[in-house]
């Protein structure tokens, strides 16, 4: 994995202290700007994933898709994609920016998903979600996260990170290398796990699993 080319959250992300993901699509109207992780754009360490990657389009599942636009990237790609999201907002969103798109959008939670998608997608992507769902939640949301990937399936998950034995005191709640291991207790085996640092000091965490 190449140098960090996405700097999400570095400042904006700790700015907001509306009481939930809904409440902040919908504050911001239609300045789509003022939302936190909006890129308008497909994630770049995505991007550069999927350009080396050799396997061909399947099925794919975004979780927590937030605007679009790495769903949009799958299906430009010739994946099946759906992708869903908690806010109806956010989904609103991806259906008016991508009126014409093969991508199935789905108001649905990560924590109670249909039982239908599970070992169901042969590519599952999750951008920053994790570390978003309060810390009492991580078991279970790492378990969701792993739960779509079809046998020979991948993963591909990023995330802010923080060493193990370090305090998770500051919203969005960075991840462990702990943490990022109980995906091996949910069936998947790690194919890689890098560790990206920005200029300003901000670190994430870059894991790609097979089922
Ligand atoms: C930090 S944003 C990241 C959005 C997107 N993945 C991206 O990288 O741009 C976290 C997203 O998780 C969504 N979310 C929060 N809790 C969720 C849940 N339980 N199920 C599904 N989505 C959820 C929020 O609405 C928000 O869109």
């Amino acid at each position: 994995m190449g140098q960090p080319t996405d700097s999400f959250g570095e400042d904006a992300v700790t700015s907001w202290d509306v009481a939930g993901f809904e409440e902040l699509y919908a504050s911001v109207g239609e300045d789509l700007d003022q939302v936190p992780w909006a890129r308008m754009g497909p994630n770049p360490t995505l991007v550069e994933w999927l350009d080396t990657r050799p396997a061909p389009p399947g099925r794919a599942l975004v979780i927590a898709c937030g605007l679009g636009d790495d769903a949009e990237e799958l299906a430009r790609r010739g994946h099946r994609v759906t992708a869903f999201d908690l806010s109806e907002t956010a989904i609103g969103w991806c259906r008016k920016r991508f009126p014409q798109s093969d991508v199935d959008y789905q108001v649905a939670d990560l924590l109670d998903p249909p039982a239908q998608w599970a070992g169901a997608f042969d590519l599952v992507v999750e951008l920053y979600t994790i570390q978003s769902l309060p810390l009492g939640t991580r078991p279970q949301a790492v378990a969701a996260v792993a739960a779509p990937v079809a046998a020979g399936g991948a993963l591909f998950v990023r995330c802010f990170a923080r060493p193990d034995d370090a305090p998770v005191d500051v919203r969005p709640w960075p991840v462990s290398r702990a943490e990022l291991g109980w995906f091996t207790g949910e069936g998947l085996t790690e194919v890689s796990l890098a560790e990206d640092v920005t200029e300003s000091g901000t670190r994430f965490f870059v894991g790609v699993y097979r089922r």
